[in-house]
């Protein structure tokens, strides 16, 4: 059901932990399985320098949180803000259909996070125009 990668990132999460005086922190959640997923930036002229992630949540959700820590570091905010929960699913080799909400809530948390760090800094950026957390639905597949 799972691929090698995925397995991997499940048994040997990168990047987990959290970062003490994170720039930005995002954390989600999705009510229908109950799983939650917090992601910390440290942002350094526009571009993400660190990035640590928790997640409580099921292993799609933990591999997906791991890849995408890889996925974020040395990008500047705006090729992060480009990444979505299909390019995670890709950089995993594939999830199962029924698992693909978990690398929804791996967007979502990211983009919370950066939101969060542009709110603190008053910056704007293109890829967080009519983004709202408030907005999101529980993750749910698309
Ligand atoms: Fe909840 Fe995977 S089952 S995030």
């Amino acid at each position: 059901m799972y691929n090698d990668k995925v397995m991997d990132h499940f048994l040997n999460p990168r990047n987990a932990g959290e970062i003490k005086d994170a720039d930005g922190i995002g954390e989600v959640g999705n009510a229908k399985c109950g799983d939650i997923m917090r992601m910390y930036v440290k942002v350094e002229n526009d571009v993400i320098i660190d990035v640590k992630f928790r997640t409580f949540g099921c292993g799609s959700a933990i591999a997906a949180s791991s890849i995408s820590t890889e996925m974020l570091i040395g990008k500047t905010i705006d090729e992060a803000l480009e990444i979505t929960n299909k390019d995670v699913v890709d950089e995993l080799g594939g999830l199962p259909v029924v698992k693909v909400h978990c690398s929804v809530l791996a967007e979502q948390a990211f983009k919370v996070a950066i939101y969060d760090y542009a709110k603190k800094n008053n910056k704007t950026y293109a890829g967080l125009e009519g983004f709202n957390p408030d907005d999101l639905d529980d993750a749910h597949d698309h």
